[in-house]
């Protein structure tokens, strides 16, 4: 068996595969998320680990599988987040996380710093976010120095975990591709950004390919799981890299969605590429040698969620007392309503905006009410308002020239077929959904295995993971659609001023 570990923000979760590819058995454990200022996200290190241990001995036990069975482990896991440590390689405080927004003005100086984005972009393919990792480490120079001056050491956080597995610090040039500090095109690190930052070159790890060794478990961590002493642990990667692995996203013409609180479309790329305004990010993939683009809606599910949490009451106790998923009742009201929502429109900037939009400050609305919408109609919008925002993301990669033949949806909201049809309407692509279920976990798992039994990745997804089920975009509802979504890019740029 391959061990497969996803950190993601609420929960890790931990699956075992087996040598053919099948999931024997998955377990989560979670963890709480600390917002101790507005716009701040921070989680505590040892809650990772502690929940990593307590999952992977759950698994175990839950698949009857003994230790000494598991080959391989992969780490996948939420990106960006800043993990400082000191000589001793302890924690000298909770680390910031991808959505934590208090890092505008490290953003300025870093731009600056390096010589305006153009440049920063030359550099590193990308340009300065609040989520990225560099600002962080800036953020804590400026903010408590006391800190800084402890550091020796920043990790990303699943590069956390397997520092507590092996004992060895390393971090992989997919997930290190969303600190702002490599050189994406030479998959190595920027030496110029990081002078320019005057951050020390000593605090970053050696840098491995996502199916490469980096560790081998130590015995005392064998005691406490029940793994076997040794095993190998590959370097694994930021979870949209392997999330694209898990959905097979590792060849020219395959782009995916993932629908999680994020909104990810991600495109496969065999050669670097970048855009020039860097409105996309340009990583490296987790497959050895080849890149990704993507773009990133901050507000997703998380759009729907919160929709649901506020404003779902009925639906809730609905399916309660029926023993449903809520979020099906929410569809189905969805579907209720007209194509278009009789010309409502929603904004999905409730947590600030990356991609088109790099502005934390960005906001989220219902624009275009009118007496005749109900719930029916805001509840459709919502999900058209997301899935137009995640268009414009596919807007970006389509501009590069490159041909896509096919979109594989996965995450929460991939379920929904009325999603999935909303999607291959709106993006104009037939939408793919794929026998594993299991996002960035089983994608750390296929690289354990490439890594393990020396096969590559895309072989190894090519053997594994099939076609589920096709949704085709109907030319009609494709055009209906097209006018709407005219409105929609317009609403940004037109209420931008109102939002700050
Ligand atoms: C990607 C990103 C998010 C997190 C979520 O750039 O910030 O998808 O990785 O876990």
């Amino acid at each position: 068996y391959f061990l497969g570990i996803d950190l993601g923000t609420s929960a890790v979760k931990c699956i075992l595969v087996d040598d053919q590819g099948k999931v024997k058995a998955s377990h989560s454990e979670e963890y709480p998320l600390l917002q101790p200022e507005p716009g701040w996200a921070e989680q505590h290190p040892e809650d990772w680990w502690k929940g990593t241990v307590a999952s992977v001995v759950a698994l175990l036990a839950k698949a009857s599988v003994a230790g000494e069975e598991v080959a391989g482990i992969g780490l996948s896991g939420q990106m960006h987040g800043s993990v400082f440590l000191n000589s001793e390689l302890q924690v000298v405080r909770p680390a910031l996380l991808w959505c934590d927004q208090r890092t505008a003005a490290e953003c300025d100086f870093i731009e600056q710093a390096v010589g305006g984005q153009a440049e920063l972009g030359r550099l590193t393919g990308n340009k300065a976010l609040t989520g990225f990792t560099a600002p962080k480490v800036i953020w804590l120079r400026n903010h408590e120095p006391e800190h800084y001056r402890q550091t020796q050491h920043l990790l990303l956080p699943k590069d956390y975990v397997r520092l507590q597995l092996t004992g060895a610090l390393g971090m992989d040039v997919a997930d290190a591709s969303g600190t702002l500090l490599l050189d994406v095109a030479e998959r190595k690190w920027s030496e110029d950004v990081v002078n320019r930052l005057d951050i020390p070159m000593e605090w970053l790890p050696p840098l491995f390919e996502s199916n490469e060794v980096a560790g081998y478990l130590l015995a005392e961590i064998a005691e406490l799981t029940g793994l076997k002493t040794g095993t190998p642990v590959v370097a694994g990667g930021g979870d949209q890299a392997c999330g694209a692995v898990g959905v097979g996203v590792v060849r020219e013409g395959i782009a995916s969605v993932a629908l999680g609180t994020s909104g990810v479309v991600f495109v496969h790329d065999d050669s670097y590429q970048m855009d020039p305004a860097c409105r996309l990010h340009s990583f490296c993939h987790g497959v050895p040698g080849k890149w990704h683009r993507m773009g990133v809606m901050l507000a997703a599910g998380g759009s729907f969620q919160w929709w649901k949490n506020h404003f779902a009451f009925e639906e809730l106790q609905q399916a309660e007392a029926e023993g449903r998923d809520v979020y099906e009742f929410l569809t189905a009201l969805a579907e209720s309503a007209p194509l278009g929502s009789e010309g409502l429109l929603f904004m999905p900037y409730l947590t600030g905006e990356r991609t088109p939009h790099p502005d934390p400050k960005a906001r989220g609305g219902f624009i275009g009410l009118n007496l005749r919408h109900g719930k029916a109609h805001l509840t459709r919008a919502v999900l058209e308002g997301i899935t137009f925002g995640l268009r414009d993301s596919m807007e970006l990669i389509k501009a590069s020239g490159i041909e896509i033949k096919e979109l594989r949806v996965s995450g929460g909201g991939a379920r929904s077929l009325f999603w999935r049809q909303m999607i291959a309407d709106i993006f104009g692509y037939p939408v793919i959904t794929v026998n594993s279920t299991d996002g960035p976990a089983y994608g750390a798992a296929v690289m354990a295995a490439s890594g393990v039994l020396q096969q590559e990745i895309s072989d190894l997804c090519e053997r594994w993971i099939e076609t589920v089920e096709r949704v085709d975009p109907n030319p009609q509802r494709q055009a209906q659609y097209e006018k709407y979504y005219e409105v929609y890019q317009t609403l940004y740029p037109t209420l931008k001023n109102t939002m700050h």
